[in-house]
């Protein structure tokens, strides 16, 4: 047996710029400092930030005073104005990727464009553009949904992606609503280049190995896309993981290679964690 260690793990740009910033305000003792949920999706991460004093709120309401960092998945434009014009200082740590979807929807909605979202309709990134996008937005999550989706008379129609999407979901989409609008779609692929070649490397290192290993937060929506890419190359071997706690031995077949991967909001020390249990529970069946 053998762990490999897909190309890309650990922290994307945006998370690790993210996590920085935060972490400077945090260490230039600005109090008190808050986040609107998590600032990534990852729990080890925001306890960690949580120690140094960033209090995670549901509610915005919960600010009378001090210091709002917004995720890196960006937040509803009317939010931010609200807070704002309460006085209230922030620190905007929206990934550069997901600022220009904002743009794309924003212009969109600026020239009387419906906008079709390809993504989670609950995922916080998601939220955000459909407020950039105006009323006359859509979120659609896959073909199926794309098929049945009501565009009336609309003749001006833009369809732009969620940073983690998967281009293979994504293009599905844009067939599908292509079939209704011909002629009168605008395409914008606003999925990441991170997230785009750390699927395609995860995808690889799935079909050398007898099962996969997905290190990453059970919210997080890369990284459960991860698991699903993993689990459809490797033969359904794929199992995601938080902490090197979860790891079962019982997972590991005699004589098969392990891969290992990571969400875009796993930070390094968390997937050589895993790999260290993992390589002890290869040495334990080694000597048995
Ligand atoms: Fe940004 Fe892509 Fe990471 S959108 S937060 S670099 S997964």
């Amino acid at each position: 047996m053998s762990v490999k260690l897909a190309k890309k793990t650990g922290f994307c740009f945006g998370v690790k710029r993210a996590v920085g910033m935060a972490e400077d305000a945090l260490a230039r003792k600005k109090r008190p400092i808050y986040s609107l949920g998590s600032i990534i999706h990852n729990d080890q991460v925001v306890a960690g930030l949580s120690r140094k004093g960033l209090k995670v709120i549901k509610n915005i309401n919960d600010i009378k005073k001090g210091v709002l960092v917004i995720s890196s998945h960006g937040l509803s434009p009317k939010i931010t104005t609200s807070i704002r014009m309460r006085g209230i200082d922030i620190i905007d740590t929206t990934c550069p990727f997901v600022l220009k979807a904002q743009r794309i929807a924003g212009a969109s909605n600026i020239k009387g464009r419906i906008v079709v979202i390809v993504g989670d309709k609950h995922h916080p990134e998601v939220r955000a553009l459909v407020d950039f996008a105006g009323r006359k937005a859509f979120v659609v999550k896959n073909r199926q949904q794309a098929m049945t989706l009501k565009l009336g008379k609309a003749d001006k129609v833009s369809v732009i992606s969620q940073t983690t999407q998967s281009k293979k979901n994504f293009i599905d989409v844009v067939k599908a609503i292509a079939l209704k609008k011909p002629g009168t779609l605008e395409v914008f692929d606003t999925i990441c280049a991170d997230a785009e070649s750390r699927q395609a490397k995860a995808s690889e290192l799935s079909r050398q190995v007898g099962v996969m290993i997905v290190v990453g937060g059970r919210k997080s929506a890369n990284t459960k896309r991860l698991l699903g890419i993993c689990a459809e190359n490797a033969g359904g071997r794929a199992h995601l993981i938080e902490t090197e706690s979860e790891i079962k031995s019982g997972w590991f077949l005699p004589g098969s290679a392990i891969g290992v991967t990571s969400g875009a909001s796993t930070p390094d020390w968390m997937v050589e964690k895993v790999v260290d249990r993992i390589s002890n529970i290869q040495r334990a069946q080694t000597k048995k």
